[in-house]
């Protein structure tokens, strides 16, 4: 995390004191580092420059329009997931002809925007899909870009809700079948199959997967020419991990080593979907402890954030570093189970940390910038988070914190 690092004894994103942000901007408090994220999309888009590609950002990771426009104006393409994702790439200045557009239930008008707004394909997951794409593009007068989704069977070794390559998992068309489907899909005037795609987990920590998966499309690619169909461009989807813990993941180079090597000969344009390997590590959830609470059995850190802000420790077990914004030198550690304000036994943020704490302390979550804000909620009735960006010794709100006002505003009571 050399973008939020500690200066002078206090951590900083950038040069900006986090304390100093907590003080202005109230906690909890995302805080992103343009900087790092800019440094996390150079370092795909530089090893992948050997061969035609296009990084497309898995917008899912982390949306905001700050954070999109970030990137936009780096040259990223994006990978959106619904209607309402593609609305936030134009509205970031986002170009469509660089998005391609993955998930399993898209609807007649989410396909006809994106057809309106010229995406550059359709990542199609079901011979359904296909056919509803079909129609709607022939409704409009226009052909469809496409590629397949096909799952090769692989084992991702990640943890289970974030494996999609395994037959069992409900991605993609099975690469046996994808042949005929392929075939189908050829005949049809609405499309113009273009590609094909694959994305097999999230926070894979070893390239073998990734290469494994690759060979299976690569087979699939020299079969589908022998049927005389050319497929201009191969999207190898996201899925890169990053250090939580003590992970190792690859780097950036490193997965581009381990799959560039397998493309040589290729005509192939390459398009990848990374999401949480640009922005997981560019930001960090600050958050103020409330109460201590010493019990015979735990100690108890009482924070004011809480899993409606974070859920990846509830939901995943996930293990996020929590690190203190003004270290003491003045007091031992002791272990707590830092926890937030929600009715929920799972509502914690980390388990047995050793800490040296007072209350009113500040805390950051590392790694908080992929699937964090994202995923709050407004459980409990909880307004969700303020988000900031910083840019060197600049912040900016990208994001107001939310009112009880806000809150209550789309509810009604019956006449
Ligand atoms: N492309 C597709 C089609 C995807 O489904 C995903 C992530 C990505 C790209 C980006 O994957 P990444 O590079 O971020 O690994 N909420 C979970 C992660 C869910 C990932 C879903 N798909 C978490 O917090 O760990």
């Amino acid at each position: 995390m050399t973008f939020f690092s500690y200066q002078h004894g206090r951590l900083c994103a950038e040069n900006s004191d986090l304390s100093q942000l907590a003080h202005q901007y109230g906690t909890p408090l995302y805080v992103y580092s343009r900087a790092a994220l800019e440094a996390h999309y150079r370092a795909f888009d530089e090893a992948f420059s050997g061969v035609a590609h296009q990084v497309c950002y898995a917008v899912k990771a982390n949306s905001n329009l700050a954070v999109l426009n970030v990137l936009a104006r780096l040259g990223a393409g994006f990978d959106i997931v619904s209607g309402g994702e593609l609305a936030r790439v134009l509205a970031a200045g986002g170009d469509a002809s660089k998005v391609v557009f993955s998930g399993l239930g898209k609807q007649d008008a989410e396909i006809a925007t994106a057809l309106e707004a010229g995406i550059a394909c359709f990542n199609v997951e079901s011979a359904a899909e296909l056919e509803r794409i079909h129609r709607v593009a022939v409704s409009l007068g226009k052909q469809a870009p496409v590629s397949l989704r096909v799952n090769p069977d692989v084992d991702a070794q990640t943890h289970p809700y974030i494996s999609t390559g395994l037959k069992e998992n409900k991605f993609g068309i099975a690469i046996d079948e994808a042949l005929a489907v392929y075939q189908h899909a050829a005949s049809l005037s609405g499309l113009n199959v273009i590609g094909i795609d694959c994305h097999i987990g999230s926070q894979l920590t070893s390239t073998t997967p990734f290469a494994d998966a690759l060979d299976r499309v690569l087979a699939m690619i020299d079969t589908l020419a022998q049927h005389g169909i050319v497929i201009e461009h191969l999207d190898i989807g996201g899925g890169l991990g990053v250090r939580y813990r003590d992970e190792t993941p690859p780097t950036p180079a490193e997965y581009a080593q381990a799959l560039l090597g397998k493309l040589q000969g290729r005509t192939l344009t390459v398009y990848l979907e990374p999401g949480r390997a640009i922005a997981a590590n560019a930001g960090i959830l600050l958050t103020k402890v409330e109460f201590l609470k010493p019990t015979n059995y735990k100690n108890f850190a009482i924070i004011d954030a809480a899993m409606n802000d974070l859920i990846r420790p509830s939901l995943y077990g996930a293990w996020m570093d929590i690190i203190p914004v003004q270290p003491h030198t003045d007091i031992d550690k002791q272990r707590y189970d830092v926890v937030g304000a929600v009715c929920e036994t799972g509502d914690f943020l980390g388990k047995d940390r050793d800490l040296a704490l007072r209350a009113g302390d500040l805390l950051a979550v590392c790694g908080a910038g992929a699937y964090g804000f994202v995923m709050s909620s407004n459980y409990n009735t909880r307004g969700r988070a303020a988000e900031i960006m910083v840019d060197g010794d600049k912040s900016y709100v990208i994001r107001r914190r939310e009112t009880i006002a806000d809150l209550l505003a789309l509810e009604s009571v019956l006449p």
